[in-house]
């Protein structure tokens, strides 16, 4: 399978333009079977208040980017995975959608917020789950919830091969902690941050790119730079992310102790 990831700098605020880059690196990357882009990829990031949210967030499966990605998975063949804020009744949701060539579209709502995100954002209310497409069973997760390996691997229990993981990061080790979020769960993650500032009211976050696919062994299989766009695809075989045997004598699954990590919950 052809799995990869799309790091490019997003417009604050400017749905539109943004819907453009990711139609054209779509289209840079259309042999690709699954393909990632960042966390809020439609939106900006670090909004200054609700106001702005309200602006620009949109119904998952009636919006436009529900729609871009829709019409973009039937043409190119592809699943894609987009990062976007999320309207529903009860508030807003700091989102990614995963569309299936075909028109199946799937949603999943951020559960970790990450700092001012608790502004303006609530956190997800629903498990991560996964679903088959023609790529492999995908799961998807968003930034910050990397640090919570229990998101990781509640998708791994529930049979992911490949962790999509839709980023905005400005924490320097997200990058080098998700080599252990595959090799701790033996799948694929799929990072696709992204690059640029935004300097807003005074704050001024810069995202540290260097987008990446890390293999179930423990490999980089690609490693984008921290300041360029930059579209990259690779063979992966998913099927590598079935087995769970580590030595003779080691099962991933099997020799873990469950009835000993009731702290977990
Ligand atoms: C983050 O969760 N966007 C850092």
């Amino acid at each position: 399978m052809k799995i990869g990831f799309a790091q490019f700098d997003v417009a604050m605020l400017d749905r539109s333009a943004n819907l453009l880059a990711i139609d054209r690196l779509a289209a840079t990357a259309s042999e690709a079977d699954l393909l990632v882009f960042p966390e809020l990829a439609t939106s900006g990031y670090d909004f200054i208040d609700a106001a702005e949210v309200d602006a620009i967030a949109e119904t998952f499966g009636a919006g436009p980017t529900s729609e871009a990605a829709a019409r973009l998975a039937d043409r190119h063949g592809m699943s894609l995975v987009v990062g976007y804020p999320e309207r529903a009744p009860d508030g807003f949701y700091n989102s990614c959608l995963l569309a299936v060539p075909g028109g199946r579209l799937f949603n999943y709502r951020k559960i970790h917020l990450f700092s001012r995100e608790k502004l303006f954002f609530r956190p997800g209310d629903s498990p991560p789950s996964v679903v088959d497409t023609p790529a492999g069973r995908v799961g998807m997760m968003i930034c910050f919830d990397w640090i919570f390996p229990e998101t990781a691997r509640c998708l791994a229990l529930e049979g992911a091969q490949i962790i999509a993981h839709p980023s905005n990061l400005v924490l320097e080790w997200c990058q080098r902690a998700m080599f252990a979020r595959s090799a701790e769960n033996r799948v694929f993650t799929v990072t696709a941050n992204r690059i640029g500032a935004e300097d807003r009211a005074g704050r001024k976050l810069t995202f540290s790119g260097a987008s990446q696919i890390v293999s179930p062994s423990g490999e980089y299989v690609v490693r984008a730079p921290e300041t360029e766009e930059h579209v990259a695809v690779a063979e992966l075989d998913p099927s590598k992310a079935d087995s769970k045997r580590i030595t003779e004598f080691n099962d991933l699954w099997d020799d873990r102790r469950p009835d000993l990590y009731r702290r977990l919950s």
